[in-house]
């Protein structure tokens, strides 16, 4: 794996503020430092930050996404949201779709399928979010159900370059659990089965210690980062000991 190249995503998520963004100076030097760079890192903070943050980083390698968007990509009454055209007009080269998150707040597929679409036309590229409850898990649904998300969510969409699938686990999210290598390595092939040619990252609890074990996945492409990456350092040592 490590020869390859590795997407890091860093999802802020609902933190952040200007001073955490001062803290990213240690990440920008570290980054600009690597001769050859065999990885590539996207910050997704809060829509609030990704104008300044993108300003900051506009001078290095490192990109930016948003955390989710509006459907529609045309301007309209829609009070506190933000769609793919604006955030790409704030400077983000990416947007996460389909977080579980979301999807508990009653995001279908349906919905992550409209949004996925007019983000690809605003230019955006996509994370795509899939993942499978403990429940599920439990009943041994977990292909099915991450079948249904992915054969919805990319309905009638051909040209599937833009997108980046991660899997996301929702019972590994923020918990310190994670599955075994084994498993999910197994759900990376069937994705990438699916999704001829996709590229699939792995999120849910990462951290500067599980990555010595997950850095050992030899399908994966690279991991989406929540709790970990707000620290500037751990960050680091994520992206450093993946490499080592
Ligand atoms: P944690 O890394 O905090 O478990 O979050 C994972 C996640 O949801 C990233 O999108």
């Amino acid at each position: 794996m490590t020869n390859k190249y590795i997407y890091f995503v860093a999802n802020w998520k609902m933190f952040g503020n200007l001073r955490m963004i001062d803290s990213l100076n240690k990440v920008i030097s570290f980054v600009k430092k690597l001769k050859r760079n065999r990885f590539r890192l996207i910050y997704c903070p809060p829509n609030t930050l990704i104008s300044t943050l993108s300003k900051k980083l506009k001078p290095s390698p490192i990109l930016i996404g948003g955390q989710n968007c509006h459907e529609s990509n045309n301007y309209g009454a829609n009070t506190g949201q933000v769609n793919s055209n604006m955030l790409k007009d704030a400077g983000a080269k990416f947007v996460i779709l389909g977080h579980s998150e979301n999807r508990q707040l009653g995001e279908s597929d349906r919905l992550v399928n409209l949004k996925i679409r007019s983000s690809i036309k605003s230019g955006l590229k996509i994370i795509f979010c899939i993942g499978e409850s403990l429940s599920q898990k439990k009943k041994r649904v977990t292909k099915k159900i991450l079948t249904q998300q992915i054969t919805q969510g990319l309905k009638g969409i051909k040209n599937k370059k833009h997108i980046l699938i991660a899997y996301e686990p929702i019972w590994a999210i923020g918990s310190g659990l994670i599955p075994t290598n084994p498993e999910i390595s197994e759900i990376i092939e069937f994705i990438k089965k699916k999704v001829k040619g996709s590229k699939v990252l792995y999120g849910g609890s990462v951290n500067t210690k599980n990555i010595n074990v997950l850095k050992k996945i030899n399908n994966v492409d690279g991991f989406l980062i929540g709790g970990a990456s707000q620290n500037p350092n751990n960050l680091i040592d994520i992206i450093k000991k993946t490499f080592n």
